[in-house]
């Protein structure tokens, strides 16, 4: 017999394998100084293209104040226990309701992470005679949650809708047998590649098929429809989502999640919720703290409007440089470029260090093998000269990996992986 830690000297996994070469530059680096458009990188400014904090609140006055104060009127600590023994009150609800009204839906229910959030929401809303439909690209939040049904799922290709509706036709038959129901999962914007999920397409599928509509809108929600609603209202179809999700992790720049619909069913999920029945409660800080943000994206509309000022003038110049940035329809930037595991470290190194933009990278198991993805976020605190830069360093970073600068710079490292 082996003994459990085996496994792990031997084998890293697919991107543990790249600590040695990685480790504090590529992966875990440490952005340093207040959360806005230009950090601290190892000692050295750069512009940051790596932070969700999409419209500019983490660092804004009025929200560290407001965070300052719930701090020091409320500790770390309170309230203690879980919603459903000790740790109700008066600002959980009333942020509840918020939230709700602000994704227009009749009731909200408050996630201490989204990510468990949404696990635990699909455990919740599915049993075994029920069956899943997913998109093939979800947030491995999705992927989890899906892990710990026990009746059947069926994945479909991404975004696409004959697989969508094949996948349906599939899971039809299987309820009709089971006696259970669907659940269809999309995202409302995929985080990687910036595409909104086909909900109005999907929703329109309602008419032939019984399925039940859970979106995870984690970019979408403050970015995306006409009051910041997200995706849904977006594409005109908000009332369709039978549960909606958002993180606060992202527009709103703190910690947390929410997830929204008709009462009966957040009513339900208040009582059967695990990740919330069986953890400590949102601490209060951040409860204070998430009613201030929500209050700005009602009240302050042109946080949204300088938001997509950079996204615009970022997107458009990328793709006048003649940048590939897919099908992006959100603010999500994806830069695709040719090239090894190898070779996009050295260029992230050269942008870095010589350029002075940090953005993050993203390369195989994530992408295909081959591609190497740029991804950026642009928020409101960015300016029109962080752009600009940002478009000439792209260039040149460009030439020197189709001069193969950078497959020389990385030959070492490509050896020593045999990669
Ligand atoms: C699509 C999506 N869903 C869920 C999450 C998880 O949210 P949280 O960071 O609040 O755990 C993220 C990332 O933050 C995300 O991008």
């Amino acid at each position: 017999m082996r003994d459990l830690f085996d496994k792990i000297y031997k084998d890293k996994g697919p991107l543990g394998k790249w600590a040695k070469h990685a480790e504090g530059y590529f992966v875990f680096p440490k952005l340093e100084g207040p959360i806005s458009n230009r950090m601290k990188f190892r000692g050295k400014e750069v512009i940051t293209w790596s932070i969700n904090d999409y419209l500019g609140l983490a660092n804004h006055p009025e929200v560290r104040k407001v965070d300052a104060e719930a701090a020091a009127e409320y500790g770390s600590a309170y309230p203690m226990g879980a919603r459903m023994m000790s740790g109700h009150t008066d600002l959980h609800e009333k942020l509840q309701e918020e939230l709700a009204s602000f994704v227009k839906k009749e009731a909200s229910y408050l996630l201490n992470f989204g990510y468990q959030g949404m696990v635990s929401t699909i455990d919740a809303l599915v049993s075994k005679n029920d069956v899943i439909v997913y998109d093939v690209d979800a947030h491995a939040c999705i992927i989890d949650g899906v892990r710990l049904h026990l009746g059947q799922r069926f994945t479909y290709k991404h975004n696409d809708m004959e697989s969508i509706e094949k996948n349906l036709q599939r899971a039809t038959k299987i309820a009709e047998q089971t006696g259970g129901g669907i659940l269809l999962i999309s995202e409302g914007v995929f985080g990687m590649r910036g595409e909104q999920g086909r909900l109005k397409e999907i929703v329109a599928l309602k008419k032939k098929y019984n399925f039940r509509l859970f979106v995870d809108d984690a970019h979408g929600f403050g970015t995306l429809g006409a009051t910041g609603a997200g995706a849904g209202e977006e594409q005109g179809i908000q009332d369709d989502i039978d549960v909606y999700f958002a993180t606060f992790a992202k527009s709103l720049a703190s910690t947390g999640a929410f997830i929204a619909g008709d009462k009966e069913i957040m009513d339900y999920l208040k009582y059967n919720l695990r990740s919330q029945m069986f953890a400590k409660s949102l601490q209060m800080q951040l409860v204070v703290g998430a009613l201030k943000r929500l209050d700005m994206l009602r009240t302050m509309p042109e946080l949204k409007a300088k938001l997509w000022e950079n996204v615009n003038a970022l997107q458009s110049g990328l793709k006048n440089n003649g940048f590939d940035i897919g099908t992006t329809q959100s603010c999500v930037t994806p830069v695709y470029l040719k090239g090894s595991i190898p070779e996009a470290m050295a260029l992230v190194r050269d942008l870095r260090e010589n350029h002075g933009v940090f953005c993050s990278i993203v390369v195989y198991p994530v992408i295909p093998k081959g591609l190497i993805l740029l991804r950026m976020i642009p928020t409101a605190t960015h300016t029109l000269e962080d752009i600009e830069l940002t478009l000439i360093a792209f260039s040149a970073i460009r030439e020197r990996l189709e001069n193969g600068t950078y497959k020389r710079l990385s030959a070492a490292v490509t050896a020593s992986l045999g990669e």
